[in-house]
Formats: C-alpha cells, sequence, structure tokens
C-alpha cells in the first residue's frame, strides 16, 4: 500500500479563500476589519519564523495583524497589564500570546487574563472548558487543525480507536475533546506510557506530537491506518516531524507530511478563529 499523502498547504489555501470573502462581507457590513495583537517576549528563532508566516497570512485575507513586542527581560505584571489595556480596547479584536514564554513567567497566568471573547488560541480555561464540555466554540488552533485535516477526507469517527502521542494542555488534551465529542475512543499518551507501539499499533487513527524526530516506525502503525504527524523537528537535514515518513508511507492509509501538512491548516485556523473573536467584539 502507499499512502495517500495530505496536501495541508492545498487545504489551508481553501480555508484562507472562504475567510478573505468572509472578511470582505463582514467590512462592508461594518466597515472595520479584524484587528488582532499578538504578545512576543523574546526572540525565539521559531517563534518570530512561525510569525512571519501568521502575519502574511492575516494580510493576505485582509485581517491586520499587530504586535506587542517586549525584551526577554520585562516583568510579568508588565505584561499583565498590556493585556488588561488589550482586553479593554474596543479596536483590538483578537489576543495571542506567543509561546515558548521565558522562564520567569507563567504562560498560564497570561492565558487565564485574557478576555475570553478576545481569546484567538482557544486557551482560556473558559474557552478550553467549553470545548471540554462539546460545546465547541473558540477551539485551540492545532487541535482545531487536526480535526480539519480528518473532516476534509471526509473520516468517519465515531468508534474509531484514535491514540493521540502528546498530553500538552494547548495540543493532547484538546484533541482528545473534540474526537471524544464524536463518539472516538481515545488513548492519550506521553513519555510515562509504559509500551507506546502497544497502542500506536493498534490506531485507526494516529495524531503524532512528539517533538521527537522517528519516534514512529513502520512497526508502530497499524495497516491503513490514518497518521497525522503534528510535530515540527529542525534537525541538521531541515524540517521533520515524529514520523519516519519513507518508511510509514507503505504502511499508511493516509499520512499528513512535514512541512506542508499540519503546519499551514493550523495558521488557517488560526485565522478562522479570528473572525470568531473579532465576531464577539461586534
Ligand atoms: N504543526 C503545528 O501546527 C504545531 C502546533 C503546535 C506544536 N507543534 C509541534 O508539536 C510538537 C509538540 O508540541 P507541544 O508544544 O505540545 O510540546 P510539548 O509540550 O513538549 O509536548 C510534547 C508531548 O509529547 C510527549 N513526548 C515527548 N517525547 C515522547 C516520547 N519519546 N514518547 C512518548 N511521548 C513523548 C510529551 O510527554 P511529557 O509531557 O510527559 O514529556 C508531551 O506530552 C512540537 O514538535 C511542536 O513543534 C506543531
Amino acid at each position: 500500500m502507499t499512502a495517500k499523502i495530505i496536501d495541508g498547504r492545498k487545504i489551508a489555501a481553501e480555508i484562507r479563500k472562504n475567510i478573505s470573502k468572509e472578511v470582505e462581507d463582514l467590512k462592508s457590513k461594518y466597515n472595520t476589519v479584524p484587528n488582532v495583537t499578538t504578545i512576543k517576549v523574546g526572540d525565539d528563532p521559531s517563534s518570530n519564523l512561525y510569525l512571519r508566516l501568521r502575519d502574511k497570512a492575516c494580510e493576505e485575507v485582509g485581517i491586520k495583524p499587530n504586535r506587542l513586542e517586549f525584551p526577554e527581560t520585562v516583568s510579568e505584571k508588565e505584561v499583565l497589564n498590556s493585556i488588561t489595556k488589550l482586553n479593554n480596547d474596543k479596536n483590538v479584536h483578537g489576543i495571542l500570546i506567543q509561546l515558548p514564554l521565558p522562564a520567569h513567567m507563567s504562560p498560564d497566568k497570561l492565558i487565564n487574563a485574557l478576555d475570553p471573547k478576545k481569546d484567538v488560541e482557544g486557551l482560556n480555561p473558559c474557552n478550553l472548558g467549553k470545548t471540554l464540555n462539546g460545546d465547541e466554540q473558540i477551539v485551540p488552533c492545532t487541535p482545531l487543525s487536526v480535526l480539519t485535516i480528518l473532516e476534509h477526507e471526509k473520516t468517519k469517527l465515531e468508534g474509531k480507536d484514535v491514540v493521540i502521542v502528546n498530553h500538552s494542555n494547548h495540543v493532547g488534551k484538546p484533541t482528545a475533546a473534540l474526537l471524544l465529542n464524536r463518539n472516538a475512543t481515545v488513548s492519550v499518551v506521553h513519555v510515562f506510557t509504559k509500551d507506546l507501539k502497544h497502542y500506536t499499533k493498534n490506531a485507526d487513527i494516529l495524531i503524532t506530537a512528539a517533538g521527537v524526530a522517528n519516534l514512529i516506525k513502520k512497526e508502530n502503525v497499524k495497516n491503513n491506518a490514518f497518521v497525522i504527524d503534528v510535530a515540527i523537528v529542525s534537525t541538521k537535514d531541515g524540517i521533520c516531524g515524529d514520523v519516519d515518513f519513507e518508511s510509514i508511507k507503505d504502511v499508511a492509509g493516509k499520512l499528513t507530511p512535514v512541512p506542508g501538512g499540519v503546519g499551514p491548516v493550523t495558521i488557517a485556523c488560526s485565522l478562522k478563529n479570528m473572525i470568531k473573536t473579532y465576531k464577539n467584539c461586534l
């Protein structure tokens, strides 16, 4: 078997096309465009690259991206004060906090300070709690990207065995919630899992986001499985995911590449969420 390779760039382009149209319609109705601000602390190179790509995508669809940049040494209190100002600014329709943050800052504290209606990443406990309850309002962008890819491929989720390799608050846990909301049987595995292969080998759908190159090899994957590789790993040979792509493409039924798979769809899903927060603010 040779897996169908999912073209994330194509899916993202379709989403952006729909968003452009929606921004045009909203502009002619309300005479404003969505205006979003990203808070960035320090100078992490992968954050810089991601933000450049996302700002470009924003501009392409007519969303206005702004940045509030702080040096690595800024105090948590100063950033919290800025969040309060952005929450109260009626001309700001969405706020994002770029991770990672320096060690002296608590991401939870900053995310909890966001006005939930302006929380583009859907990570404020109010939005995460709603997602868990099945009331999916603003869903975190990466899990939404995984779901978008599955839906784009018309994948039946009910009763399917899904394994997620990642239990972070912004990837693994909300992805599990989205799939449980659709009646899949979900296992979430991580570094403390005793026998990773035991789970992955039985997965109809395998979603992996460990950030470990070649963690998932041919023998870890069930025949005809849908394998979604969320990870982005920088190596001396360039960017790759968790999956040993060359060997797995002979086993899996469908497979997302890195780069060009989940990443572009995540950026497009971030734009989708910007439209949601904009509408919340109207
Ligand atoms: N494509 C996209 O749009 C997108 C978006 C976000 C993130 N990412 C990528 O996804 C990856 C994960 O991001 P993250 O922020 O969630 O990172 P993270 O917080 O470090 O989470 C990594 C997860 O993988 C688990 N893990 C690590 N090594 C493992 C191993 N050898 N076996 C089993 N589980 C293992 C960790 O378990 P423990 O917590 O127990 O250590 C943790 O649950 C990164 O490569 C990141 O660049 C991609």
